[in-house]
């Protein structure tokens, strides 16, 4: 597409990408879960009518997958009024209606989860129904030591903000430690091992320069640009601009939607940001990102915390355990953060802003010339920070750059000049990387066992490791 970058996709025909595995392993694995949700769903149904709906869907996520599995070509997505079904079946005739394994990864997987949507949205019944709600939840469940741990420390660290008075450099290197921590704690997103932080009162944090742990878990960030992002903040706020601005282009709800509000709190609290946006997306997607939705099914999760926790989840009935009760102590903490966050988006400092743009199927290269009022938008805001693996890839245009290319350089159009200042947050979960220095790449394969012949990149695949970036476009 005109937009897009020079360099070339990441393609699933390729055997030695993630693409390849992806759409081997994981999508129709994706997709059995998903009907497997489903069903379990219809099955609890009361009216047949409905009931009689859940099974014609059940039956075509089947027939999904089985093209899926058999390489079939793609078809257009059904027109269920949705304004980007014609930009996906434009695109899908330009690339000459390929095969699901021979076709750039972006596209093809943005289109798995469209295509899902298209069988909810055209029903009468189940137009709204998340295949993937139980596990964003549960996985949120799951994470309760760690969600009542970062509880218990961000109450003591905004108690200890409002009461410290240290001012001058004592105090900016303070402020500037914890915001590599809750940086640091965000982009690690889902690591429930809370060892990333340090005890978090005022004064401890201005003698240590960051626990064991975040120096074990720092060696696991290629690329760390935040002391750069610090200094936009501090300049901002030292300026003393009214309305300071930070975006956050969300990723997986549950546990890491909790961070990253966990950040957004943080924020606000310190003062280096008046205002956070944080964006969602506006249909299942991926399986664990953020919609509305989750949002809200958070907020009531903390609003009544011992119900949330002490009711026996569909799955705990089954097996017949009862969960743990919720010590008074964790409740008044995860309610403190309730209050935190309930107040801040009732008083318009936190808000959600959903955009189609996040699930259409290309880069964000095309962002200026195919969104532009969400690019205005994004101009506005101090620093826009991306979450996760598969934003990163659309930065990029998942494309198969050289390791070393400069971030960028490749995140063109949302570069320098763009007026926008761009942070990815991204844990590797894919082949595309960029931004490391000469050599760097071979030197991980070479300790990570990737050194095998047909070249797959695979440490870039894992989770273990995570890129930092930063470009200032303003
Ligand atoms: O790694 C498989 C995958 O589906 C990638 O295609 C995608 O980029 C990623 O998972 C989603 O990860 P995240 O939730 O971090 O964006
Ligand atoms: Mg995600």
């Amino acid at each position: 597409m005109e937009f897009d970058t020079k360099t070339p996709p990441y393609l699933t025909s390729d055997k030695s990408s993630f693409a390849y595995i992806s759409a081997r392993d994981r999508w129709p694995v994706i997709v059995t879960q998903a009907i497997d949700d489903l069903y379990r769903s219809v099955s609890q149904c009361e009216d047949s009518e409905k009931r009689d709906e859940g099974k014609k869907i059940v039956e075509e996520l089947s027939r999904l997958k089985y093209e899926l599995q058999h390489d079939r070509q793609l078809t257009p997505i059904r027109d269920d009024g949705g304004a980007d079904v014609a930009l996906y079946n434009t695109e899908l005739e330009q690339l000459g209606t390929p095969s699901w394994f021979n076709i750039p990864w972006l596209f093809c997987e943005c289109y798995l989860y469209r295509r899902l949507n298209t069988s909810f949205r055209l029903s009468t019944h189940w137009k709204t129904y998340d295949v993937f709600y139980r596990q964003k939840i549960k996985t949120f469940r799951s994470s309760r030591p760690a969600v009542i741990e970062l509880a218990a420390r961000y109450r003591d660290l905004v108690t200890q903000i409002g009461q410290n008075k240290k001012t001058g450099t004592e105090h900016d290197e303070a402020q500037k430690i914890l915001f590599f921590e809750m940086c640091e704690i965000c982009l690690w997103g889902n690591a429930t091992d809370l060892s990333l932080l340090t005890s978090l009162t005022y004064e401890d944090i201005q003698k240590l320069q960051g626990s064991e742990a975040r120096k074990a878990s720092e060696k696991n960030i290629l690329v760390n640009d935040l002391a750069a992002t610090y200094e936009v903040l501090k300049k901002a706020k030292n300026e003393g601009k009214k309305e300071r601005r930070v975006d956050i282009v969300l990723d997986n709800a549950g546990f890491e939607l909790y961070v990253d509000l966990i950040l957004a709190g943080y924020l606000l609290s310190s003062g280096l940001a008046t205002l956070v946006v944080l964006h969602p997306k506006s249909i299942p997607w991926f399986v664990s990102d953020v919609l509305p939705a989750d949002f809200a099914a958070l907020l009531s999760a903390l609003a009544d915390p011992k119900r949330f926790y002490e009711t026996p989840s569909d799955d705990e009935k089954l097996q017949d355990t009862i969960p743990p009760p919720l010590p008074e102590k964790d409740a008044a903490d995860l309610g403190f953060l309730f209050q935190e966050w309930a107040r801040m988006h009732a008083e318009g400092q936190l808000i959600m802003r959903p955009n189609a743009f996040w699930t259409h199927p290309g880069s964000y290269w095309r962002l200026p010339f195919m969104e532009k009022d969400l690019y205005d938008d994004l101009k506005t805001s101090e620093v826009v920070i991306f979450k996760g693996d598969l934003n990163y890839r659309k930065l990029t245009g998942d494309a198969a750059w050289d390791p070393s290319t400069p971030f960028v350089e490749a995140i063109g159009p949302l570069g320098p000049g763009s007026g926008v200042n761009v942070l990815a947050l991204r844990t590797c979960k894919a082949d595309v990387v960029v931004g490391l220095k000469p050599g760097q790449d071979e030197e991980i394969r070479a300790t990570e066992g990737d050194s095998d012949d047909n070249g797959a990149r695979k440490w870039a695949w894992s989770g273990k490791w995570a890129v930092v970036s930063f470009s200032e476009g303003k």
